[in-house]
């Protein structure tokens, strides 16, 4: 069985790609999927949270850099900070950034890359804030393209393009690929904000996830402790939009089936009924 893999991506900055790609592997591994979180990002945002080292994507070896190499193994890290597997980031990522056929080919990687327990149930891909290569050849492997935006006037920009290339230039290659907008950062007190996230839920019903992430100091003082922002918030409305947001992004990750047959079934209020059916049919087919 292949991961599900849920890549985040918008060409716009700082409109938390890293921020919730980091969240939605907290909660894959919370839930007892085997997770990979992928940094395609030179800058390194995501391996500096996973790590607490902000010079750790100054290499080139040991990093997602050497997916392209095929005879290089993929190296594997485990976040000493989150408990779940990361391929880190490397500064010299734009390397990579002419063809897009050996990108497709290095991130195809990510889908039978063993975990040493066998393989991974969900793969995260943090992107760089710029279209191109490590933007696109991610979108051709994913199951779920994730574009966070912020409610203003500058977030929104790129939107459509986000959303036009996911659906005429990646869609006919890579069929399965769902398109998700995530509202975020939206100012509560903001009449603005309010009026552009409604806007966006208006005019993309079927794209735009019901529950919008408002920007919240605990966001950046739950990472820091390495903990998820509904463990710290004091919230419990945006508590639960954000649990229920990465829970609905986990929709259709499966585990393994030990995990599954774990889970209990509660036998129907007629079961006494049927059991006694059966029973006489039973009867009826011995006799
Ligand atoms: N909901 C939120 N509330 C408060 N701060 C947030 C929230 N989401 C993100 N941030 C903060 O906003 C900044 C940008 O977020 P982040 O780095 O996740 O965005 P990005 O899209 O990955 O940026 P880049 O384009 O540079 O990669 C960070 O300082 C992050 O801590
Ligand atoms: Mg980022």
């Amino acid at each position: 069985m292949e991961p599900k893999c849920v890549v985040f991506a918008n060409q716009k900055g700082g409109v938390g790609k890293t921020t919730l790609a980091v969240h939605m592997a907290i909660h894959a591994h919370n839930m007892g999927f085997r997770t990979l979180l992928v940094d395609l990002d030179q800058q390194g945002s995501s391996t500096f949270l996973l790590t607490g080292d902000a010079d750790r994507h100054q290499t080139e070896a040991g990093t997602a850099l050497d997916l392209w190499y095929p005879n290089r193994k993929v190296p594997v890290q485990v976040s000493p900070i989150f408990g779940f597997d990361f391929l880190q980031a490397s500064a010299a990522l734009d390397a990579v950034d002419d063809d897009l056929d050996p990108a497709i080919r290095a991130l195809r990687r990510l889908l039978v890359v063993d975990s040493g327990q066998g393989p991974y149930h969900v793969v995260v891909v943090d992107c760089p804030p710029a279209p191109g290569v490590r933007q696109m050849a991610p979108l051709m492997v994913a199951d779920r393209l994730v574009v966070p935006v912020t409610p203003d006037a500058l977030g929104t920009q790129g939107l459509a393009s986000m959303i036009q290339l996911g659906l005429t230039q990646v869609r006919p290659v890579n069929p399965k690929l769902e398109l998700r907008v995530l509202i975020n950062r939206l100012k509560a007190n903001s009449p603005k904000n309010r009026a552009i996230a409604q806007n966006l839920h208006d005019q993309l019903p079927e794209f735009v996830l019901p529950d919008d992430l408002y920007e919240r100091e605990d966001v950046r003082t739950g990472l820091r402790l390495g903990k998820p922002y509904w463990e710290v918030c004091r919230d419990a409305g945006q508590q639960d939009a954000w649990y229920q947001t990465f829970d609905g992004l986990l929709e259709g990750v499966e585990g393994d089936e030990a995990q599954t047959q774990g889970v209990e079934v509660d036998a129907p209020d007629n079961a006494d009924e049927i059991l006694a059916q059966q029973e006489a049919r039973r009867g009826e087919v011995m006799s």
